[in-house]
């Protein structure tokens, strides 16, 4: 079974029809740019050039940087324009995509249910966290395969400060930190979080998990096993596809 599946980024907003049965792009992706600022408009407007790009006219799964409640409500955006707080972004998407049924879920989350089922967390029970690593830091909480929806453990306080500001990609960049500089953040991060939760395993996702031979070998001093996501940048996209199926 095909469902289209659309990850809308801090740069770009991608999507491609998805094969449920592989967990895989079914087609090449195609990309626009997120537009600045992504306003509930602007952002519509490049989810349809995307869709309709394959002129496609079945259901549609969509990630958003922020909580979603409900696949439909979005209550927080911490990443985007602030206009989205409390837009039922399910009527808007649908609406503008010609009353195609959309479901709308948490990009991390996404990731999450993607890399569970087909990625680095296939076929493990107790307690996993997935954590993308990009303009924020975004995260996937499951216990025995099921996921606990919204965590939002980006914005846990670290020394004073809301985490993503200061070990997202985002930081690294911003900040022009080396990557043993922003390693040495990321495990501190880490075992705030695993002092929290104690999970078996850490996936570790985003667009840095392209490059984890850089960085992985300097986060020490955590019991979690810790591996790269397996589904890297189309996680987003094939987890959205997978909620919008279980919409029905
Ligand atoms: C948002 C999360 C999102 C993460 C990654 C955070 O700032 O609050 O909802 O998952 O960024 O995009």
């Amino acid at each position: 079974m095909h469902i289209f599946g659309v990850d809308i980024g801090g740069s770009g907003i991608k999507g491609a029809p998805v094969d449920l049965d592989l967990g895989d792009l079914a087609d090449e992706r195609h990309k626009v740019l997120t537009p600045h600022p992504a306003t509930p408009d602007a952002v519509a407007d490049g989810v349809k050039e995307v869709v309709d790009h394959f002129g496609w006219t079945g259901p549609v799964g969509i990630t958003f940087p922020g909580v979603v409640t409900g696949g439909a409500t979005i209550r927080t955006a911490a990443n985007v324009d602030k206009d989205w707080v409390d837009v039922d972004a399910r009527a808007l998407l649908s609406d503008r995509l010609g009353g195609l049924p959309v479901t709308v879920v948490n990009d991390a989350d996404a990731a999450g249910v993607a890399e569970m089922q087909f990625g680095a967390g296939r076929d493990r029970q107790g307690t996993v966290v997935l954590l993308t690593f990009g303009t924020g830091i975004g995260s996937a909480l499951f216990c025995d395969g099921v996921l606990v929806p919204n965590t939002e453990l980006g914005h846990l306080e670290l020394n004073g400060h809301d985490a993503e500001t200061r070990a997202s990609t985002k930081a690294k960049d911003d900040h022009e930190l080396t990557w043993e500089h922003w390693a040495k953040r990321v495990t501190r991060y880490l075992a705030h979080v695993e002092m929290l939760f104690s999970p078996e395993l850490f996936i570790i996702g985003g667009g840095v998990s392209r490059k984890s031979a850089k960085f992985l070998h300097l986060i020490e001093d955590i019991k979690a096993e810790i591996v790269p996501a397996e589904l890297q940048n189309n996680a987003g996209i094939v987890g959205a596809a997978m909620r919008a199926a279980k919409a029905g």
